[in-house]
């Protein structure tokens, strides 16, 4: 597997983090998040950077980061941001997971999440749900073209679906 890595692929909102973390706990693996990257490299917000800058400007620093990820990330667990896939490298970083979900049940998880206000408010993407319904629609395909494996998420839980992967990835 090139470099070795668990590259989880999806929209805003499909449970990327928390399946993050129960790999975590089935692995010897970390976990990195590009978004995460992204802030302590730009030292604020995804949301801020939308505001003061650009959408442009931050798919930018998802490019930076995805260079920097195929150059010197190994054998780690990786978050990626939802719009991240555009970046051309995808498959030089590792095995990357598709967690598809249609739009409703991926509402449905934020609403019955502990804080869905804040799921909601920061991320600039998931402002209008028309829009946000017609980004799922036109980023699917996009998305099956850059995966290796996709797994189906709706009604499963975040530790079942790491079991799916480990099975799978016979790890
Ligand atoms: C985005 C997804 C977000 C974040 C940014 C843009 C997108 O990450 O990178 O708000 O374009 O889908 P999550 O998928 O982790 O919410």
């Amino acid at each position: 597997m090139k470099n070795n890595n668990i590259v989880l692929m999806g929209f805003m909102g499909v449970g990327k983090g928390s399946l993050a973390r129960e790999l975590i706990k089935l692995t010897d693996r970390v976990a990195i998040d590009t978004d995460d990257l992204i802030e302590s490299m730009e030292n604020t917000s995804v949301k801020k950077i939308f505001e003061k800058e650009s959408e442009e400007y931050f798919r930018a620093l998802e490019k930076k980061t995805s260079l920097w990820l195929e150059s010197s990330v190994k054998n780690s667990i990786i978050s990626i941001g939802g719009g991240f896939y555009h970046v051309g490298n995808l498959q030089k970083i590792g095995h990357v997971i598709y967690l598809e979900s249609s739009f409703d049940a991926i509402l449905d998880r934020i609403k019955s999440s502990k804080n869905p206000d804040k799921k909601l408010k920061k991320r600039p993407l998931l402002q209008d749900m028309a829009k946000a319904n017609a980004l799922i629609e036109q980023r699917h395909p996009q998305y099956l073209a850059c995966s290796d494996t996709v797994i189906q998420t709706a009604g499963k839980t975040s530790s079942a679906i790491a079991e799916e992967i480990m099975k799978l990835l016979k790890l």
